[in-house]
C-alpha cells in the first residue's frame, strides 16, 4: 500500500488504540513509503494526529450513529486525520476530503467511502456549533486528558490554559554545541553558509536555536560531535551542577546521556553514567563516542547502590528520575495518548526509592540535582519537600533561573516558559 494518508490512518490506530509509541509506529510503517517527502508527510499525520487525537476523536461520536472505534479502527483514525488536515493543517477542503475518501480504498474497504465522504461533510456543514461545543472544556479545547487537564488546573491554576496551549505548538530545534569540539560562534557561522536560520540562545551559554525541526544528521558538524540536539531546559542541568575539574560524579538515570555528554564537555570530571535498561544504554556508548567522551557505563538499578557502587563518595550526583514526560508534551505528542492517571502514584515511589538510596552516596559538601521532566507536583517538589523533612544534613539551594517559577522546593519550568520543555530542578547540598 502506498497511499500515504492510508498508511497513517493504520499507524495512529496503532498509537491512539492500541498503545503504540509514535516511534515505532514510524519504524513498522515508514520503510513501505520510498519517497522522502512522503515519509516525512506520514511523520507530520502521526503527530498532528496524535497531538490532536483528544480533541477530534470525542467529535465523532456526535458526528456518527455508531462509533467505528473498534469495529474499524484504521476508517476511524482517517476520520480523524480527515478532521486534523481540514482543521489543523487547513488543507483546501475538496482536496482534504478527496484525499480521505481516497484513502479508503488503499485500506480495502471502498464500502467505507460514502460513510467518510458523508462524515466529513457535516462536519463542515455544522462545524461552527461542533467547534463551540469542544472549546468549552479545557480538555477538548487543548486535546489533552481530562486527567490531566484536572491536574494542571489544580497544581497550576493560572497558567494550565497557557501550558497546554503550549503543548500544541511546535516547538523550536535546540542544538547544544560541544565546547571540546567546536565554539558557538563558529557552528552558527557554518549553519548560516548552509543557508539555515541559526541564533545563539539568549541566555544558555551552549545552546543554538534553529526555528524548525529538520534532519540533523544532514547539518554541518553532526558527523564530528560538534554538537548534540538537546532543548534548553535540559541544557540548564550542567550549569546547575556547579561542576570543577575533578570531581566525581554520577548520572544515575542516564541514558540516552545528554546531560551526561554536557557535563563531560563543561569540565574534566571522573562520570559513572548508571542506567537500567540495557538497550537504552547502548544510545548512551553511541552519543559518548561520537561526541568523543569518555564515562564509566553502568547498567543497574538507582534505587539498589549495593549492586554497582565502588563504595567511593560522588561530588555530584544527577538524578534525572524516570517521570511522566508531561513536561515534554510537545515534543512528544503520542505521551498525552498512553499516559494514565495511575502511573504518577507508580513513578512518585520510584522517584521516592531512588533519591533515598542515592543521598549516602554523596560527599559532604556534595550537590544533588534532582531533575524531572514534569510538570505535576507529585512527581517534584512534593517528593523533594517530604524527602527533606526526613534528612537533617539536606539543605535546598534556592534557585532563581531567567524562565519559570519557584516551587514549593526547587524550580519549575513550564513547557513554553521561554519557548522551553518543562521541566523541573531542585538542587540538595550535603552539611
Ligand atoms: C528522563 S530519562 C534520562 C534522560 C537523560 N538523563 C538525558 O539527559 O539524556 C530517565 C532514564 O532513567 C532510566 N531509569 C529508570 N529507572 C531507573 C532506575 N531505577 N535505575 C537506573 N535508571 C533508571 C530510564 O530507563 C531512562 O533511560
Amino acid at each position: 500500500m502506498t497511499d500515504t494518508r492510508a498508511l497513517a490512518a493504520q499507524a495512529l490506530a496503532d498509537i491512539a488504540l492500541r498503545g503504540t509509541s509514535l516511534r515505532d509506529a514510524m519504524e513498522r510503517h515508514a520503510h513501505k513509503l520510498a519517497d522522502g517527502r512522503d515519509r516525512a508527510l506520514l511523520m507530520a499525520l502521526l503527530s498532528d494526529g496524535a497531538r490532536w487525537w483528544l480533541r477530534f476523536d470525542p467529535v465523532l461520536d456526535r458526528l456518527m450513529e455508531k462509533s467505528l472505534r473498534q469495529k474499524e479502527p484504521a476508517i476511524h483514525a482517517l476520520l480523524v486525520l480527515g478532521l486534523v488536515q481540514l482543521q489543523i493543517l487547513q488543507l483546501p477542503e475538496y482536496a482534504a476530503v478527496a484525499a480521505t475518501v481516497q484513502a479508503t480504498r488503499a485500506l480495502q474497504r471502498p464500502r467505507m467511502a460514502g460513510l467518510v465522504n458523508a462524515v466529513l461533510r457535516r462536519w463542515l456543514r455544522e462545524r461552527d456549533d461542533l467547534l463551540a461545543a469542544l472549546d468549552a472544556k479545557p480538555q477538548t479545547r487543548h486535546a489533552h486528558p481530562a486527567w490531566l487537564a484536572r491536574t494542571l488546573a489544580r497544581d497550576w491554576p493560572e497558567q494550565a490554559d497557557a501550558v497546554m496551549a503550549a503543548d500544541n505548538v511546535e516547538p523550536p530545534l535546540m542544538l547544544r554545541v560541544n565546547r571540546r569540539r567546536a565554539t558557538r560562534e563558529s557552528l552558527i557561522e557554518r549553519l548560516r553558509t548552509d543557508g539555515y536560520t541559526a541564533e545563539a540562545h539568549a541566555w544558555l551559554e551552549d545552546g543554538i536555536v534553529l526555528p524548525h525541526s529538520t534532519d540533523v544528521t544532514r547539518l554541518p558538524g553532526f558527523a564530528a560531535g560538534e554538537f548534540a540536539v538537546q532543548d534548553g531546559a535540559a541544557q540548564i542541568a550542567a550549569d546547575l551542577a556547579d561542576l570543577r575539574d575533578g570531581q566525581r560524579v554520577l548520572d544515575a538515570c542516564a541514558a540516552p546521556g545528554g546531560k551526561a555528554c554536557h557535563v563531560l564537555e563543561r569540565a574534566d570530571v571522573a562520570l559513572s553514567a548508571l542506567e537500567f535498561d540495557a538497550r537504552r544504554a547502548q544510545r548512551i556508548t553511541q552519543n559518548l563516542d561520537r561526541l568523543g567522551l569518555q564515562a564509566h557505563l553502568i547498567i543497574g538499578d538507582a534505587g539498589q547502590p549495593g549492586d554497582w557502587w565502588d563504595g567511593k563518595a560522588y561530588d555530584r550526583i544527577l538524578i534525572d528520575a524516570p517521570c511522566s514526560a508531561t513536561g515534554v508534551l510537545r515534543r512528544r505528542p503520542d505521551v498525552r495518548l498512553h499516559r494514565r492517571e495511575s502511573d504518577i502514584a507508580a513513578l512518585a515511589v520510584q522517584q521516592q526509592r531512588i533519591l533515598a538510596a542515592l543521598w549516602p552516596l554523596l560527599a559532604q559538601g556534595g550537590r544533588l540535582l534532582y531533575i524531572t521532566c514534569s510538570m505535576l507536583r507529585a512527581e517534584n517538589d512534593v517528593i523533594v519537600a517530604e524527602w527533606l523533612k526526613t534528612q537533617p544534613d539536606a539543605r535546598a539551594v534556592d534557585l532563581q533561573l531567567p524562565v519559570g517559577q519557584a516551587a514549593a522546593v526547587g524550580w519549575q519550568i513550564l513547557p513554553g516558559d521561554g519557548d522551553l520543555d518543562g521541566m523541573y530542578y531542585a538542587v540538595l547540598e550535603k552539611a
